[in-house]
């Protein structure tokens, strides 16, 4: 009776959308459920999700050879809307598109649509351990760990609505229990849940499998007893699960095992693993994510171990290739390798899970950063996409309710690259939030602005790497305990002295410029040429030299981070007029993350100048907010863990 009372309260003032919502429904927030309408042609979850949500006139979904894998057309003819594919996937993306353009408010009276994906493999990777922890997840615990089929339900039509297509379910950083018997039946235990909605799993391994569950000697790539062993394995798992995708590898990183400890190359790994798949139709998703602690430029390091190798991967090998070439920071350039590697089928990496982006407490809308990605890297030089899932079992699935859009983004960029970040934001603040332009204009606004705002407070001029010791949470410039691995420490980044800051890896440093193009490798190598929002990525940058705005590096950059800290700020100013139009528990919620995110922006900025300042010597400018805080307060600053994560994921590194 209260909630009757309560939500005729607030429809008749005009103010239906106040009643608390908690996330959990995603962007799938229908309205009502309408069993009436008429859903005719192929039986299957299309027709199933239409007969529940839809609510406009009689669909027909029908079978049509000849359409593209996955594509879809819809089209009005005679007083019905025909829905075709050439499989009941294409039916069911068909039938997710004609519900978002219900929740979106667009007319579906005169439709004539024709889409096919630009890539065939959409794929979320989680990296989820079998105690439940996420690795750099800010969401909870892992959504696989028990299983629960009505989120598992969610889930699959979430991902289906935005067209992804995969998942890979657990760590990259493998443990080998993930091939133990049980380990899979529970894995096709959710393959059973997903495949209705047009998902496959995938698994990642470890290369030492054959030696850590197989109890043989050697996990060497061409000895006749690893292959069998990996040929028994493979087989079992396809007895589970039929449509089983293949494996992601992550090998000779980070401490990981791979074929190098056995004198062989990644090819000899990945292409081994490829044979014993191809029977199945199973892929081999292989990382390019490696370094060496001896080597003088991380950056350089994945297109000196794979350019050699370009050409010799089988055909059902992908190398995975995160974005930039370090790892998932605010800003890097493309990696060389995108370019670079002709011979060789590739996939882009992006991190959805903001582990260097301020976890689930900053907002940071990530399309505009892969749309940056893509105007270097043309799609089609690409077989797939990948992101690393920011999923957990947090009520709202990813800690923030605008984390949300960086899932749904991916899904909708991995179908189609070109669409422009401002039209994926539209359509996620519509079905998400509300259709209100007074609400939309404002804070797709701040969507848009909010990825080089985070730049700006962290990490502007193409500063890199300078997180804390671990958590890679908040600002630790100076995080260089005796005997880490110098790669492991922010100086070894940022190279500031009293000359200037930044990696100089020009022809006459690294040389890492010289892994790009030559149009770009000039434009790179000349400080002068450089773009600015990548001047310290390829340059040591004297403290003096000269910015395009008149002012020397050193009063760019505290004009950089001010600017940051005053737009996280702002960020807050509009979301707090957004009361009245948004719901009172997802308003609050986001209120809070926001004031946090604007306090953070400051910590970053404090910190950073305060300790680049040691090195500079030079007065922060008057037109500058000065610091709030000093150095040694900083330093001595300890972030509690539970602001950031999951306290049990514990990392070292
Ligand atoms: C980063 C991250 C690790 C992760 C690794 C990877 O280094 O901090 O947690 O395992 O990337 O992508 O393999």
């Amino acid at each position: 009776m209260k909630t009757f009372i309560l939500s005729t309260f607030f429809l008749l003032a005009g103010w239906s959308s106040a009643y608390g919502e908690d996330g959990s429904q995603l962007w799938l927030r229908f309205n009502s459920i309408n069993t009436t309408v008429s859903v005719t042609g192929v039986k299957g979850t299309a027709m199933t999700e239409l007969q529940t949500y839809w609510q406009g006139g009689p669909v027909v979904l029908k079978r049509q050879k000849g359409l593209a894998k996955d594509g879809y057309t819809i089209k009005s003819q005679s007083g019905k809307i025909v829905i075709a594919a050439a499989s009941d996937a294409g039916l069911l993306y068909g039938a997710y598109h004609l519900l978002r353009l219900q929740q979106t408010g667009q007319s579906c009276d005169q439709l004539d649509i024709s889409e096919q994906p630009a890539y065939d493999l959409r794929i979320l990777n989680h990296w989820d351990n079998p105690n439940g922890t996420c690795e750099r997840g800010f969401a909870g615990k892992s959504i696989f760990l028990n299983p629960n089929p009505e989120r598992m339900k969610m889930y699959a039509r979430a991902n289906a609505s935005v067209g992804i297509n995969g998942t890979v379910l657990n760590n990259v950083n493998a443990k080998p229990e993930a091939l133990s018997t049980a380990s899979l039946e529970k894995a096709k235990a959710i393959a059973d849940q997903l495949r209705p909605y047009g998902i496959r799993v995938y698994l990642s391994i470890n290369f030492a499998s054959p030696i850590k569950v197989g109890g043989l000697e050697t996990a060497d790539p061409l000895d006749a007893k690893v292959i069998s062993w990996w040929k028994e394995k493979v087989n079992e798992i396809y007895k589970l699960i039929p449509d089983f995708g293949g494996f992601l590898v992550k090998a000779n990183s980070e401490g990981e095992p791979g074929p190098q400890d056995f004198g062989r190359t990644h090819a000899d790994g990945a292409n081994m693993l490829a044979g014993v798949l191809k029977p199945h139709k199973g892929i081999v998703m292989w990382r390019a994510f490696v370094y060496a602690p001896q080597s003088p430029d991380r950056a350089n390091q994945a297109y000196l171990e794979f350019m050699p190798l370009d050409g010799q991967f089988a055909d059902n090998v992908i190398i995975q290739i995160k974005n930039g070439p370090v790892d998932f920071q605010p800003r890097e350039p493309y990696s060389p390798l995108f370019t670079a590697m002709q011979k060789t089928q590739m996939m882009v990496e992006f991190q959805l899970t903001q582990e260097y982006l301020g976890a689930a407490n900053h907002l940071v809308y990530l399309a505009p950063m892969w749309q940056e990605f893509f105007s270097f890297v043309k799609p089609g030089s690409l077989r797939a996409m990948a992101g690393v899932a920011n999923i957990g079992d947090d009520t709202n699935w990813c800690g923030h309710h605008f984390a949300q859009a960086n899932w749904y983004a991916f899904g909708r960029a991995a179908w189609n690259p070109a669409l422009k970040p401002e039209e994926i934001a539209d359509e996620w603040l519509r079905q998400t939030f509300s259709s209100d332009e007074r609400m939309l204009g404002p804070v797709k606004q701040l969507m848009l602005d909010s990825r080089e705002a985070a730049v700006s407070y962290m990490m502007p001029l193409g500063i890199h790497h300078i997180f804390a010791g671990g958590h890679h949470y908040g600002p630790e410039p100076w995080y260089s305990p005796k005997g880490l691995r110098a790669d492991w420490t922010p100086p070894y980044y940022h190279r500031a002295d009293s000359i200037g800051m930044g990696f100089d890896r020009t022809l006459t440093g690294s040389a890492n410029v010289k892994q790009y193009p030559e149009a770009l490798c000039r434009l790179y190598n000349d400080i002068n040429t450089c773009p600015e929002n990548l001047l310290t990525w390829f340059h040591h940058v004297p403290w003096d030299h000269k910015m395009k705005s008149g002012r020397t590096f050193w009063d760019e950059l505290c004009h950089k981070y001010d600017d940051g800290v005053h737009e996280a700020r702002h960020f807050l100013t509009i979301w707090d007029a957004m009361q009245s139009y948004v719901d009172q528990q997802r308003f609050s919620e986001v209120q809070r993350k926001l004031r946090i995110q604007a306090r953070d922006s400051e910590w970053w900025r404090d910190a950073c100048l305060l300790y680049f300042q040691t090195f500079s010597h030079r007065p922060i400018p008057q037109d500058v907010e000065h610091p709030v805080h000093n150095l040694d307060e900083m330093m001595k600053f300890r972030i509690p863990i539970s602001m950031y994560e999951n306290p049990e994921n514990g990392y070292n590194k």
